[in-house]
């Protein structure tokens, strides 16, 4: 198992990562103090390994609740079921809330750990690649708005992250590859060797062999852990996470987030960014093929609708949380493994940039 922390000036904690995980009780019990807890979950998930993670949780008071799927169970509605239960089945300021799932389980539960009684602790077990390399990482917890995606919510850190790879067998393809792209974004935006290994062992990735996947997650983890030990509320090279995340978030909230995936958007969304790199002559022609390529090879590139037009996409990317005074803070890549943030950017090259990739014929169509 590998250990990573998360290092914060005032609440350091472990992200472990490694195979059976959820059978080691033990784990996740140094990290419980109250003597209650209540693990979050969804039907898909619970379905594999629910009773697994409560066989260890026996002696405790264990409530639990399964949201609905998709997307669309990280809105409001769902954070007050959660509260309900913590009130109904009486947990104290002690208890002890567990995200067992993906990112829309992670972001709920955080957020609902974070409003309790004024801020719980939580646990995060994520269960999809996107989760395991992303966002049970850091302490964003958020539900959506109709106005737009992760628009409530706070910073709250886990007390620890527990990484089973095993539990990434049961995830279906599409999920899987999805993650991906959160995964290849590392090597782009701070590790060009990452990248270059990426290169060398997507057929491996892609058949999920656990040491590959270790390793890729692994990797992921540990550049995350170091980003945000570094900047834990964005204030600064945080942001450079958001690297394709302004294209990808304007093309979910215009699909409504109906036929894509977040990994999918952002796949799109940084094919969109390093378009837009090549064409400020911020990378070579070189790297920009390079980046097509493997998200190409990755199975990214991939849509199953239409995509909307570059004047619709701009409208939304003005509305993101990254907007400062009326300009768009995008994030593009100085070269393979170094990412920038740049203001000021014509709105035109933009618009150019969205509409290559958008009409672009290495894009495919997506079969069921
Ligand atoms: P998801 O949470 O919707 O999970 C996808 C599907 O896979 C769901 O149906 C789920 O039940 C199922 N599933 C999960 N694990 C499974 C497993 N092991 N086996 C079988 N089925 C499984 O999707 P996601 O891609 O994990 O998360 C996307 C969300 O994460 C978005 O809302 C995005 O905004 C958010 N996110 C947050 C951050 C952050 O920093 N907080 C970062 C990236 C993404
Ligand atoms: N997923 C972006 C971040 O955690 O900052």
């Amino acid at each position: 198992m590998n250990t990573i922390t998360v290092k914060l000036q005032n609440h350091s904690y472990p992200i472990y990562v490694g195979e059976q995980l959820l059978q080691n009780p033990e784990l996740i019990l140094s990290h419980i103090t109250g003597h209650q807890v209540l693990i979050v979950t969804q039907a898909n998930v619970a379905q594999h390994y629910l009773s697994i993670l409560k066989h260890g949780l026996s002696h405790l008071q264990c409530n639990e609740i399964i949201l609905s799927d998709g997307e669309q169970a990280k809105n409001i509605t769902e954070w007050q079921n959660i509260i309900n239960v913590l009130l109904q089945s009486g947990h104290e300021r002690t208890t002890t809330l567990i995200a067992l799932g993906g990112g829309v389980v992670g972001d709920v539960t955080g957020f609902a750990a974070a409003c309790y009684q004024r801020g719980v602790n939580h646990i995060q077990i994520p269960t999809t690649l996107i989760a395991q390399v992303d966002s049970a990482i850091g302490g964003k917890t958020a539900v959506n708005h109709s106005h737009g995606k992760n628009m409530i919510g706070a910073f709250h850190q886990p007390q620890c992250v527990i990484t089973d790879v095993n539990v990434l067998k049961t995830l279906p393809n599409r999920e899987f590859i999805s993650g991906l792209a959160e995964i290849i974004k590392y090597g782009l935006i701070c590790d060009a060797e990452f990248f270059a290994w990426l290169e060398n062992n997507i057929e491996k990735l892609l058949s999920r062999d656990i040491s590959t996947l270790l390793y890729a997650v692994s990797h992921s983890a540990l550049q995350k852990a170091n980003i945000v030990s570094q900047d834990e509320k964005e204030f600064g090279i945080r942001s450079l996470l958001n690297f394709g995340h302004t294209f990808g978030h304007a093309l979910e909230t215009a699909c409504a987030y109906q036929n894509i995936f977040h990994g999918e958007a952002v796949a799109l969304g940084m094919a969109m960014a390093a378009k837009l790199s090549a064409s400020l002559s911020m990378i070579s022609l070189t790297e920009y093929e390079r980046i097509i390529q493997l998200l190409k090879k990755s199975e990214l590139l991939k849509v199953q609708i239409q995509l909307p037009s570059a004047s619709e996409m701009l409208t939304l990317m003005m509305r993101d949380k990254k907007v400062r005074a009326g300009k768009l803070n995008l994030i593009l890549l100085n070269k393979i493994g170094q990412a920038i943030k740049v203001q000021d950017i014509v709105e035109a090259q933009i618009a150019s940039a969205i509409e290559s990739i958008r009409t672009d014929k290495l894009l495919s169509v997506r079969e069921f």
